[in-house]
């Protein structure tokens, strides 16, 4: 969008979104950086020739339109531009998504054109504000980016969830699941770091929540104990997602998402709760879950909607989490962990522990969980010189996205979802 010389005259590089009018005047909608701006187009001024032609200009045609900026508070932004000179750039002839309804699979399937219709522009606005938000943190608090790989050769999480690949004449590689790793030997060199990046879980769950590649903001910090880590997290999540929702206002308008709920329970910090108290807690509420089990996404909803907010689990049993958590030495079947549960169906957005440092233990963890000892030697170097007491967390973009927004699945969080039925385009 361009100034004229001309004053209030204005030039337009876009799209044609939309028209509507009659045979005398014609409302064209045309985005332009993202955004959609009414131009009003009359036949009185234009001339019959130019005026049908505008008319019968197909959906999405590239324009280059310019003319004088007029004030009116029904437009979107309360201006439109008043059609004086129109060059097409390239045509569009049926165009295959109309402002009819289609269903998710037709537009998953045209994703690439989905991405310019208006709930998906206003979606991907929120993300990118939300990474922005979520760097510019870490910025004022003095953590160091740190990109971690993402062909590795040891296993992050479980090895259930691996995609692997041949790896030259190394056998096999897998894409990571977490930077963790790696991210806690950077933690000994810079004492607070972070990395932001694709991560990867051959996930076979079809569920609202799961993707098979999704962005995952992860931080690691040194001298850091459970309880700092999660008061860390707590006001991590409440800032980020608070700027995110102060400079989206229009898009959350657009997307019909009131943000009042949600502001309100960033107002104080999220409520923690044990995990031993919330298995008795869940059944007082009628839930047959016994002490050991894993919470699943039901159960997470009837936590989060009691508490009112979003809320963390700690200590969750040591068998059902990864090998890297720190046995808690007030209860040694548990370890020092948390989970952030967020509301409205989202769940588990972050999981974060502390990890063990004792050397001896963390090899004990590794052969329990089956997994290759030998491929850990330079993680396990962590423990041989100069070990601390270090926690860390992971929070996966998507699911924030969700939340933020009030979308029901985390598929449309993405620009390009990866599912287990889904690789195109
Ligand atoms: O709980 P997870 O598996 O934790 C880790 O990977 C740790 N290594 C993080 C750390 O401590 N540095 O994953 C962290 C978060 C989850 O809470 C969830 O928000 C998201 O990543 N996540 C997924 N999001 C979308 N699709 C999936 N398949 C996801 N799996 C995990
Ligand atoms: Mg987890």
């Amino acid at each position: 969008m361009a100034e004229d010389t001309l004053p209030n005259q204005i030039t337009l590089q876009g799209w044609l979104q939309n028209s509507r009018g009659n045979n005398h005047v014609r409302f064209l909608q045309i985005r332009t950086e993202g955004r959609i701006l009414q131009v009003v187009a009359e036949k009185e001024i234009l001339g019959e020739d130019l005026f049908q032609s505008i008319k019968s200009l197909g959906q999405e045609t590239s324009l280059i339109i310019s003319g004088p900026k007029v004030e009116n508070p029904k437009a979107p932004f309360g201006w439109e531009v008043h059609l004086r000179k129109i060059e097409i750039v390239g045509a569009s002839e049926q165009y295959p998504i109309t402002p009819k309804e289609h269903g998710p699979d037709f537009l998953h399937n045209h994703r690439h054109l989905w991405l310019r219709s208006k709930r998906q522009l206003a979606i991907l606005k929120i993300r990118s504000e939300l990474s922005f938000a979520i760097r510019e943190y870490f910025r004022e608090f003095d953590y160091v980016l740190i990109d971690t790989p993402i062909l590795t050769g040891s296993v992050g999480e479980s090895a259930g969830t691996l995609f692997s690949t041949e790896y030259f004449d190394l056998g096999t590689a897998y894409l990571a699941q977490t930077g963790q790793l790696y991210l806690e030997t950077a933690a000994f060199a810079h004492s607070k770091v972070y990395c932001f990046g694709p991560t990867f879980r051959a996930e076979k769950s079809k569920t609202r929540r799961h993707l098979t590649e999704f962005w995952m903001l992860e931080a690691e910090t040194a001298f850091c104990s459970n309880e700092e880590n999660i008061r860390f997290q707590d006001h991590f999540v409440r800032t980020v997602v608070a700027r995110t929702l102060d400079r989206c206002e229009s898009e959350l308008t657009l997307l019909e998402r009131n943000p009042q709920s949600i502001r309100k329970c960033l107002e104080t910090p999220f409520p923690i709760i044990d995990y031993s108290e919330a298995i008795p807690l869940l059944q007082s509420k009628g839930e047959s879950i016994s002490w050991g089990e894993d919470i699943n996404a039901e159960r997470e909803n009837i936590l989060t909607a009691h508490f009112q907010s979003a809320v963390f689990v700690t200590n969750y049993p040591k068998a059902i989490k990864a090998f890297y958590m720190k046995e808690n030495p007030k209860d040694t079947r548990t370890v020092l962990c948390a989970d952030l549960l967020a509301p409205e169906g989202v769940g588990e957005i972050i999981g974060g522990s502390e990890r063990e440092e004792n050397y001896e233990k963390i090899i004990h963890r590794l052969e329990e969980e089956g997994l290759p000892v030998g491929a850990y030697d330079w993680y396990l170097d962590l423990r041989k010189y100069g070990s601390v007491p270090h926690s860390g967390f992971g929070m996966g973009l998507e699911r924030v996205i969700a939340w933020i927004a009030g979308l029901e699945h985390v598929r449309e969080c993405i620009p390009f979802p990866r599912m287990i039925y889904r690789l195109h385009p």
